[in-house]
């Protein structure tokens, strides 16, 4: 007999499928979803039916209605039915899922819809590749994990709505398509069809709209906000992501930070029940920098870094000596109880990663039990290995690792990424620990090379400290900002700052970064007008919801907390957009393509 598809009819759920418990024992229920699997027995077919909440056992025996049992003989996975039964005990216990010690006795059976053989399994902790598991993403959400991730990303955001009311924001949407402001990212661009060669450009951030809201007056503001940067993707960044934004008038940092820390401790506690200690601790850029490396320090392990120029000043062994005398610096850390693990090989590995930051060599010391082995000890004079060894209070098992640069930055971004990899390595992070931190006082300006000019290292619209104010022209390289970042296990979950409220002050900002008058009034013009109406002192900042959900869920890429991510290329592989559009869409917007030489040449 074929199996016929049938309607719901007067049928509807009483229970979702993982709510069934041995108080329902002797209740009828009816159940909807799809078929996990099914277990022919012979006499005994048992379905497990999956809805979003879980797993229930659907049963069939020799009590069954007979047209039902063969229904329920024709059920394969992933079939939509929708279920009545009595709820009873199972007779062998299934301490795996919550609904275990129940099963559903089936009166009435309808298949809502059948399915052809998926792709891949709907397994928990699948090991589909993630190319595949994209392309069917619908399928792939189905997983028991990805829909706990999805539902948690919702259960954060309602945390947020709620948590920003309680205390006085209100949710205001900002546009999505809006000037294009070029500074930081590329942005995306759309192209208006009415006013022919103009382009709309996707918001990188609210940021502009939400400080015009402060000098509208509306005192708080927060938004979930949808954002679109064209950079280079990693495993915690997207094309376009999602920040809870938020603004606040008549603050300093103080208070910024106070409502955002409650804003931590609130949602860590209502999802998973963890206590967040607050205040968190507060460490300058350059304090960071210089004792992790990195202006986002994971501060779960040690491994701090050791300064050994002092110790080397007079050196002259040419990659340490060249180093100093380029402006540089020569540091190490220090792996405690680590010579046994930290092998050549694996230093020589070390070396190849260090390397891909910049640096151009890995120096070491192993003390084994059979005494020190180094890389570079030998070009060095007996009091200044004395001195390095005190310095780093060396003892047996201990490895050194050392990287020499003439640039700072290099030193810094190498050691700070190589203490991530190695605590990795050797297991040395505790994974239940959430830490906190905000990052203080960064430099106001960047030099980028590629532009030849001075760069806002968080945006143009973020205040200098006070007595920094007057050095906005004459020493841009030493101005640090009133801008702090939210680290949480060395990851920037949000960041931000007390902003320019002086007209002034914003064109003179504008002027450290290079811009003309010209340039000014015509990119910014709207602000730096509206700024002339009276601003209220104000600050924000905005976090990236997908990172939070990510670092919550103790999980290491962002696509698994967003539902129809991008990937490395930017593309979605599921639609497979970007695609081409139309000859008369393009007409439309009197855009023709150029193709450029050489990009599809072989
Ligand atoms: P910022 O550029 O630091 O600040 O962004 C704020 C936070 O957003 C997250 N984030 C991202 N997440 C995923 N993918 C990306 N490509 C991505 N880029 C950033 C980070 C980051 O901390 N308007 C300012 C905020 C302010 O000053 O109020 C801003 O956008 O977690
Ligand atoms: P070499 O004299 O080039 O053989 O280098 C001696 C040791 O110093 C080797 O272990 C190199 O890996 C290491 N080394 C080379 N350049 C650097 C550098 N810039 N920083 C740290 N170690 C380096």
């Amino acid at each position: 007999m074929a199996l016929k598809i049938e309607k719901m009819g007067n049928l509807r759920r009483t229970n979702f499928c993982g709510e069934l418990r041995p108080q329902h024992i002797g209740s009828t229920v009816t159940l909807c979803g799809w078929i996990q699997r099914q277990r022919d027995l012979g006499q005994l077919i048992f379905c497990d039916l999956r809805d979003r909440s879980g797993i229930a056992q659907l049963a069939f025996d020799d009590n069954t209605d007979r047209k039902i049992f063969e229904k329920a003989f024709q059920l394969r996975s992933e079939y939509v039915v929708i279920a009545t039964g009595d709820v009873r005990q199972r007779e062998s216990v299934n301490k795996d899922i919550p609904t275990g010690e129940v099963e559903v006795f089936v009166t009435e059976l309808r298949v809502l819809a059948v399915a052809e053989t998926t792709p891949f399994e709907i397994l928990e902790d699948s090991s589909v590749r993630e190319e595949l598991r994209l392309q069917y993403r619908y399928l792939d959400l189905r997983r028991a994990d990805m829909q706990r991730n999805i539902i948690t990303r919702h259960k954060i955001v309602k945390c947020a709505r709620d948590y920003y009311d309680k205390n006085g924001f209100l949710e205001i949407e900002t546009p999505i398509l809006i000037k294009s402001t070029p500074e930081g990212a590329r942005d995306y661009l759309v192209p208006s069809r009415v006013k022919q060669g103009n382009f709309f450009a996707l918001p990188q951030s609210p940021q502009l709209y939400k400080q015009l809201l402060m000098l509208s007056g509306f005192d708080r503001y927060m938004q979930i906000a949808r954002c679109f940067r064209d950079e280079d993707l990693r495993a915690d960044r997207q094309p376009e992501f999602t920040q809870i934004d938020l603004e606040m008038s008549f603050v300093d940092i103080d208070d910024v930070t106070s409502v955002n820390e409650g804003f931590m401790k609130y949602v860590f506690k209502e999802i998973l029940d963890v206590d967040i200690p607050t205040p968190f601790i507060r460490m300058p850029y350059s304090e960071a920098m210089s004792r992790f490396g990195s202006d986002k320090p994971d501060t779960r392990f040690g491994l701090e870094l050791i300064d050994l120029s002092e110790a080397l000043a007079n050196c002259e062994f040419k990659v340490f000596s060249g180093a100093l005398s380029a402006g540089g610096s020569v540091r190490a850390i220090k792996v405690p109880d680590s010579a046994d693990k930290l092998t050549r090989k694996v230093i020589d590995k070390l070396t190849d990663f260090v390397k891909d930051y910049g640096a151009k060599g890995l120096a070491f010391t192993r003390y084994t039990a059979e005494g020190i082995a180094s890389s570079f000890e030998k070009f060095l004079s007996e009091e200044e290995i004395t001195a390095i060894h005190n310095l780093v209070d060396l003892k047996q098992n201990d490895v050194l690792l050392v990287v020499a640069d003439g640039k700072n930055d290099v030193v810094f971004n190498s050691l700070g990424a190589l203490r991530c990899e190695v605590a990795e390595r050797l297991e040395l992070i505790d994974k239940s620990k959430f830490n906190f931190l905000w990052v203080t006082d960064f430099p106001q300006f960047e030099y980028s090379e590629e532009e030849d000019r001075f760069v806002a290292k968080h945006h143009p619209f973020t205040a200098p400290k006070d007595e920094c104010l007057d050095m906005l022209e004459s020493d841009p390289a030493s101005v640090t900002a009133k801008a702090y970042d939210m680290v949480l296990n060395g990851c920037e979950v949000g960041g931000g700052s007390i902003r320019i409220n002086d007209p002034q002050v914003q064109e003179r900002m504008f002027k450290a970064l290079g811009f003309t008058e010209d340039e000014i009034a015509e990119r910014f013009g709207f602000l730096t007008d509206a700024f002339r109406y009276g601003a209220p002192p104000h600050g924000g900042m905005a976090y990236g919801l997908d990172r939070l959900v990510m670092l919550m869920l103790g999980l290491d890429s962002i696509r698994d907390v967003i539902a129809f991510p991008k990937v490395a290329n930017s593309s979605e592989l599921m639609s497979g957009a970007p695609a081409p559009v139309d000859a008369k869409q393009l007409d439309d917007l009197a855009i023709a393509i150029i193709e450029k030489k050489g990009e599809n040449d072989d």
